[in-house]
């Protein structure tokens, strides 16, 4: 397939400011001269919000990193991965083709992308919805045949459940990801032959299926806000680690203004004074131990798992730091949150999964969403 740019393209790209932010904190990963490492980075993460990838976006991501135009568009036009061409606005297809699906079914599942969405791949569905092209093998060939729709895959499809599944999508649902004829993973058809005591398995979904719904941006747009920038290479001081020397930052331009090229180092000693260590080392909370309990109230605990991002194992792990009411997170200020936050294995679920917001309501005796359904199918998070 010819890979170039589109012929329509948008006036202007801008990446979000919490999108921007990120930007920043990749470039700062590579030392001063290699902030090119982070084109590919930067294109992703302007398609996921976007879609697809504009030229204005090309040249935006060729700007900050002081590189010319056509070196990122050779970058874009190289990789599969990067649409050149508007993509649907609810969600991209992308259909494997490859052995094990194109013998267990794939031909079916493109029929129902040409039926339903558009006679050729890369071609808007009539309401500009959805669009579908087939790929390569994407590694799930004993869930064969399966289709990638935003960032999750679909599997064990058939005809039906595939149609079943665009239509959701159409009528703004997504539905859950996984293998879609009652698998549980990836195991025989016939059910599981060894590890039948494990635990693991009994959870309602696989851990991928699972941390999807959990996240639930499998085909929304990424702004940035769904989680915390995270720089560790960077010291409190927004310096980097460990290192003897801090290396200077990357001087990366405002949107709009090109950044000094490679080619020009006197015009880049003059460049803008743009620094991403502002933006890019958020300032860390200090930590403050919040207060505990040694047990539940009336030895009455809350059930924490009623919280979104909160399983079995992190409801125990709170517990034993002390929590056990939903009023004690209610109450909690940054510094808390960093001390607690110190202390769990995964970082950054806190405010992701907003447990203060959450915990405030409960607390108060209203419900949540995520609450409601839970008690509904039981269904919990780890
Ligand atoms: S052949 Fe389709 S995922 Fe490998």
């Amino acid at each position: 397939m010819l890979r170039r740019l589109h012929p329509e393209q948008p006036d202007s790209f801008a990446f979000t400011p919490a999108n921007m932010d990120w930007a920043k904190a990749q470039i700062t990963k590579y030392p001063e001269g290699r902030q090119a490492s982070a084109v590919i980075p930067l294109l992703w993460r302007a398609q996921e919000q976007e879609g697809w990838l504009s030229r204005p976006a090309i040249e935006t991501v060729a700007d900050m990193l002081g590189m010319s135009y056509i070196r990122v568009l050779e970058v874009a036009s190289f990789y599969f991965m990067f649409q050149l061409q508007p993509v649907g606005s609810v969600a991209h297809i992308q259909v494997c083709g490859t052995t094990s699906c194109m013998i267990c079914g794939a031909e079916d599942l493109i029929a129902v992308c040409r039926e339903k969405i558009a006679p050729k791949p890369h071609q808007l569905s009539a309401d500009g919805k959805l669009s579908w092209e087939e790929v390569e093998c994407l590694g799930s060939c004993t869930n064969a045949p399966m289709a990638q729709i935003g960032k999750d895959y679909y599997e064990d499809l058939t005809a039906e459940s595939f149609g079943r599944i665009i239509d959701e999508l159409v009528a703004g649902k997504v539905p859950v990801p996984g293998p879609q004829n009652g698998r549980y993973a990836a195991e025989p058809l016939g059910g599981v032959t060894s590890l039948k005591d494990y635990e693991g398995g009994k959870a309602k979904h696989n851990a991928s299926v699972q941390l999807a719904t959990e996240l639930g941006d499998t085909v929304k747009r990424i702004d940035g806000t769904e989680v915390p920038i995270l720089t560790p290479w960077l010291g409190k001081d927004g310096k980097a680690a460990g290192a003897k020397a801090a290396p200077k930052p990357p001087k990366v331009p405002e949107q709009g203004k090109p950044a000094a090229r490679q080619a020009a180092p006197k015009k880049s000693a003059k460049a803008e004074p743009s620094s991403p260590e502002g933006a890019a080392a958020k300032p860390e909370a200090t930590e403050a131990q919040p207060e505990t309990l040694s047990g539940a109230r009336d030895g009455k605990p809350d059930d924490l798992k009623l919280l979104k991002g909160v399983g079995p194992k992190l409801e125990q792990t709170l517990n034993e730091l002390g929590f056990y009411h939903f009023d004690q997170i209610a109450a909690w200020t940054p510094e808390h949150v960093a001390w607690v936050d110190a202390r769990l294995k995964f970082k950054g679920r806190i405010e992701r999964d907003g447990w203060i917001e959450q915990a405030a309501k409960l607390a108060a005796g209203e419900e949540t969403e995520f609450a409601k359904r839970a008690k509904q199918d039981g269904t919990y998070e780890d």
